[in-house]
């Protein structure tokens, strides 16, 4: 079957609970569009493990700190369509601004601590507009389970304890980080970069592989880790880093003695792109 392509909610739910009534499990993977490999990953497993596949497609206007960022965040719902159409996308609930806010919010999702560090320091208010439409795109879905990437860490504690927290009636998937041969984590705002931004942008990678590999052979000193990583990255000056931290997998706080696992988060801009990607790190005996 086609995949079919909705806009308003009411018709959603109804397309929605139709499948529940007769006991279908409803997958959903939220997408803000300009698809790539890494969500077709995500279509493919959720397709995988559920009866109703939803895609949800919003450019989420409340998420963007930066208004030029909102207007060259690419766009291409026609494109979208047939990519959700060759991985099994059941319904594409791609709806207008107005339809998810019809008015400015009163109520939005506040977050103590979790969004004040790495994305959070340096994209004030972004998380609380994550969190919000999350709350509002599962809200409008209901599925039973809902798919996010491990890309995108700090969103995905945040997600997780947004769930908890709310008491939301939706189970959490991960999903790994889906990269391009060279290292370099598929993203949306990959195709924004010139060629020797696109070249540069590897190195990331490189920097994260470098921590991981020190910490795996036994470095404790999170100050040293980064050290080593920011060797690999200052090889390209046309990135510019922003952040580069050794956090714990749930709190994100810092961590400055590294005694188990822990995750390793970069973002770094090549020109006014902002890129960014992360590693699960553990010493050899604490894996
Ligand atoms: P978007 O950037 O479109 O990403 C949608 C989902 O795909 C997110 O869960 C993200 O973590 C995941 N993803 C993106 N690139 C990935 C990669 N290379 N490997 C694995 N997963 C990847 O994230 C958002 O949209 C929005 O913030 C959203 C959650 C939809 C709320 O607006």
């Amino acid at each position: 079957m086609a995949t079919e392509r909705i806009e308003r909610t009411a018709q959603l739910r109804e397309r929605v609970w139709a499948a529940k009534r007769r006991g279908l499990r409803v997958g959903c993977v939220p997408t803000m569009g300009a698809l790539h490999a890494a969500h077709t990953a995500m279509f493919d497993r959720a397709r995988a493990a559920c009866d109703l596949l939803v895609a949800t497609i919003f450019v989420n206007p409340l998420q963007f700190d930066r208004q030029d960022d909102l207007r060259s965040y690419p766009r291409d719902i026609q494109a979208d369509l047939i990519v959700c159409d060759r991985h099994g996308v059941d319904l594409a609930f791609a709806p207008a601004a107005a339809e998810m806010y019809p008015r400015p919010p009163v109520i939005t999702a506040q977050i103590e601590g979790l969004a004040d560090g790495l994305c959070g320091a340096s994209r004030p208010g972004h998380f609380c507009g994550v969190a919000t439409v999350v709350l509002k795109l599962l809200n409008c879905v209901q599925p039973d389970i809902a798919y996010f990437g491990e890309k995108d860490y700090q969103q995905l504690v945040i997600v997780r304890r947004l769930v908890e927290d709310a008491c939301l009636p939706v189970e959490i998937a991960s999903v790994e980080t889906v990269r391009e041969p060279d290292g370099l984590a598929l993203s949306s705002r990959n195709v924004l970069l010139s060629r020797a931004e696109r070249e540069a942008a590897p190195a990331m990678f490189g920097a994260l592989q470098r921590a991981q590999e020190a910490v795996q052979s036994g470095q404790r000193e999170a100050e040293r880790v980064v050290a080593l990583a920011r060797q690999v990255l200052e090889r390209q000056p046309l990135l510019r880093l922003d952040y580069l931290e050794v956090v714990d997998l749930d709190t994100l706080e810092p961590v400055r003695r590294i005694d188990g696992p822990v995750r390793i988060a970069i973002a770094a801009f090549a020109g006014s792109t902002r890129l960014i990607d992360n590693i699960h790190a553990a010493p050899l005996k604490a894996r």
